[in-house]
C-alpha cells in the first residue's frame, strides 16, 4: 500500500486512523485526487473560508491548508483525528475542523463535499449549505461514479440548485451545483419513533445507524439485556442512537451507562434519547471517541456492542476486533462482553481467540447473541 499522494510536484504522507501494522486501504481515494486536479488552476482567496465537507481521513485538508483558509465538516471523530495526525505529519498548518451540527463560517467561497454514503446525511448537508452560501460560491462534489445515480443528483437540483457532472476520470466523478437561495428551507427536524414494546421513543439525527426503524440485530440484544444488581458500570460500545444503552439503563436504574461512538451526530442523539426516555437522564453519559481508546481500564463490569462491519466506504472487521481488545482491557475481573453479530460474521471465533470463552445467550435465523468473560 502506497502512503504517499504526489500531484503537481507536490507529496503528502497520509496514513489511515488508527495506523495498522500492515495497512491495506488507502488513506485518500481517487475522488480526492480529482478535487485536486480539477481546483489546482482555480484562483482562491486566501482570506474567504472553504469547507470540505466528509473529508476520509485529511487529505483534501492537507493539500488545501497550506494556502486556503480551510474549515472540514465531519461527523465522524476518526476523521478528526486522522486528519490533525497527517497534517501534524506533513508539518502543515492547523485547520478548523467542525461537526455536522456546527454552525459553518460565513461566506465561503468553495465546498468540497464528498459525498457520504448515507443520502441522509448528503440531504441535510445540502439543505445546510442552500441556507449559508452566497450565491459565487462554487460546489463540488466527488465520489466514486458509481456512486453517483440519478437519484443523487435529483438530491443535488432538489435542495441546493442546478447541478451538472463530469466525465469520470480512475472511476471517480465530479458534481457541480450553482446554489440558488430561493430553495432554502428551515432545516428539517430529527426523525423520531416509538418502540412500544421496550417503552422508548428514539430521535435519530441524519447521519445515525438505521436512524429510520429499529435495526433487526439491535432488537435481538435488546430482548437478551442482563438486569442484575452486579452491575455498577456499563458501555454500550457503538452506541448509536443509544437504544442499547438505554434500555440496559432502565433494567439496572443503580448502574452508571456510558454510551460511546465516533459518529457526533449519534452522540447528539443519545444525549437527547437519554432525555426523552430516562427518569434520570444523568444515569446516562454519551461521548465521541474511537471505540474505547479514551476509556479508563478495569473499569466496566458489562460493555454491550453491535459492531460496525465498515469503515467509512471500506468493509472490514477490524473495528469490531479492535472493540473486543479495547473490551477486554475496560473490564474489570469477570466482566463481561455481549456481543450481537451476523451469524456469518463469525465473531465467536474471535472472541473465543480473545477471552479464552464464548457462549451462544440468544440467536435466531441470522443473528446471534454471544458472551464472553474476563
Ligand atoms: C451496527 S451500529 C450499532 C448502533 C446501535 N448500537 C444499535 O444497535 O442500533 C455500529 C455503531 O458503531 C459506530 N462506530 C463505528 N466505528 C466506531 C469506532 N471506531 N468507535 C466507536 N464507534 C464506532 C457507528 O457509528 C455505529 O453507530
Amino acid at each position: 500500500m502506497k502512503p504517499e499522494l504526489t500531484l503537481h510536484e507536490r507529496t503528502l504522507k497520509l496514513t489511515r486512523y488508527p495506523v495498522r501494522k500492515n495497512e491495506t486501504l488507502q488513506a485518500w481515494d481517487a475522488a480526492d485526487e480529482y478535487l485536486i486536479n480539477h481546483t489546482q488552476e482555480m484562483e482562491l482567496d486566501p482570506k474567504r473560508p472553504i469547507l470540505i465537507m466528509n473529508d476520509s481521513f485529511g487529505a483534501l485538508s492537507c493539500w488545501f491548508s497550506q494556502n486556503c483558509k480551510v474549515t472540514s465538516v465531519t461527523d465522524s471523530f476518526i476523521t478528526k483525528k486522522g486528519s490533525i495526525a497527517n497534517l501534524e505529519a506533513n508539518q502543515l498548518p492547523h485547520v478548523k475542523i467542525v461537526d455536522c451540527l456546527a454552525d459553518l463560517p460565513d461566506n465561503p467561497q468553495l465546498v468540497l463535499l464528498k459525498l457520504p454514503k448515507n443520502n441522509r446525511l448528503l440531504t441535510w448537508q445540502l439543505q445546510q449549505l442552500c441556507n449559508l452560501l452566497p450565491k459565487d460560491c462554487k460546489v463540488i462534489g466527488a465520489a466514486k461514479a458509481k456512486d453517483i445515480h440519478t437519484s443523487t443528483l435529483k438530491l443535488f437540483e432538489k435542495f441546493l440548485g442546478e447541478t451538472k457532472t463530469s466525465l469520470a476520470v480512475k472511476k471517480a466523478r465530479l458534481v457541480f451545483c450553482e446554489p440558488d437561495s430561493a430553495l432554502a428551507k428551515p432545516l428539517p427536524a430529527p426523525q423520531q419513533w416509538d418502540v412500544p414494546e421496550h417503552n422508548l421513543t428514539m430521535t435519530n439525527h441524519a447521519n445515525v445507524f438505521s436512524s429510520d426503524s429499529l435495526d433487526i440485530g439491535a432488537r435481538l440484544l435488546l430482548d437478551n439485556i442482563p438486569q442484575d444488581g452486579k452491575y455498577t458500570e456499563i458501555i454500550d460500545l457503538g452506541c448509536g442512537n443509544g437504544i442499547i444503552g438505554l434500555k440496559a439503563a432502565q433494567l439496572n436504574p443503580h448502574a452508571n451507562v456510558t454510551c460511546v461512538d465516533e459518529s457526533y451526530m449519534a452522540v447528539a442523539s443519545c444525549k437527547a434519547n437519554a432525555k426523552l426516555n430516562l427518569e434520570t437522564p444523568e444515569q446516562l453519559t454519551a461521548m465521541v471517541a474511537n471505540c474505547l481508546e479514551d476509556v479508563q481500564h478495569n473499569s466496566a463490569d458489562l460493555i454491550l456492542c453491535n459492531p460496525p462491519f465498515h469503515q467509512q466506504a471500506a468493509i472490514t472487521d477490524h473495528i469490531a476486533w479492535q472493540m473486543f481488545c479495547d473490551s477486554k482491557q475496560v473490564l474489570k475481573g469477570k466482566g463481561q462482553l455481549i456481543v450481537i453479530g451476523n451469524r456469518h460474521l463469525g465473531y465467536d471465533e474471535k472472541l473465543s481467540r480473545l477471552f479464552g470463552n464464548v457462549s451462544v445467550i440468544a440467536q435466531n435465523n441470522k443473528f446471534v447473541v454471544y458472551q464472553s468473560g474476563k
